[in-house]
């Protein structure tokens, strides 16, 4: 049987996003209505991911999915962190943010995260997972793909940033793509 699930983003590009991963998982992705707007208020990725979800699935009557992700750099004390999507107006800004605060100091060790949550029509949490992608962050962006900070993400193993990832690449590797292999091991055994 397909459920209905509310993606709790105004994004179409990450309703498809989540669609790609949750293919053939039995549920049917619908945006969330768009005057509803919520707060990223909590301090955690997890508090945010939960409280969207949660929300969101209470005013639809629906079973709704929300994430939080951002980067968190070692040497800034893991700033910009749940600031992420603040830390500046526009990439480019919030890129050179990052870069500024770090000047030359040598330790460039980084993370991203991102934590999905997925609640139930009455926004009680019904599971959670959240996935790490560990890296460095350059002194200047390398490549042109991809959003955010990942022109200065730089991923050892791979010997490229995200920014020169194919997406399957990114996918395969990213914080994103392990917290929905995590949530996709965990779906089976929803407890509704
Ligand atoms: P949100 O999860 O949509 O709130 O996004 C948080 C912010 O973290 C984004 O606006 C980006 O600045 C940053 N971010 C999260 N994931 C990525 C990524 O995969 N690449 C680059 N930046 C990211």
């Amino acid at each position: 049987m397909t459920k209905l699930l509310v993606v709790a983003t105004g994004n179409p590009g990450k309703l498809r996003e989540i669609q790609a991963y949750l293919t053939d998982s039995g549920w049917e992705l619908t945006l969330k209505p768009e005057e509803l707007e919520i707060e990223e208020t909590g301090d955690t990725f997890s508090a945010n991911a939960c409280l969207k979800a949660s929300q969101v699935a209470q005013v639809t009557e629906n079973w709704a999915i929300a994430d939080d992700s951002g980067l968190q750099v070692d040497a800034l004390n893991g700033a910009p962190g749940v600031y992420s999507a603040r830390y500046g107006k526009t990439d480019e800004e919030r890129i050179a943010r990052v870069l500024r605060e770090l000047g030359d100091t040598p330790n460039r060790q980084a993370q991203f995260v991102c934590v999905v949550a997925i609640a139930r029509p009455d926004g009680t949490i019904a599971l959670e997972s959240e996935g790490v992608c560990r890296g460095e962050i350059l002194h200047a962006p390398r490549g042109s793909d991809g959003f955010g900070y990942d022109p200065i993400f730089y991923v050892q193993q791979l010997q490229l940033t995200f920014a020169q990832m194919t997406p399957e690449l990114k996918r395969s590797v990213s914080h994103r793509g392990k917290a929905f292999v995590g949530l996709l091991q965990k779906l089976p055994h929803l407890n509704q």
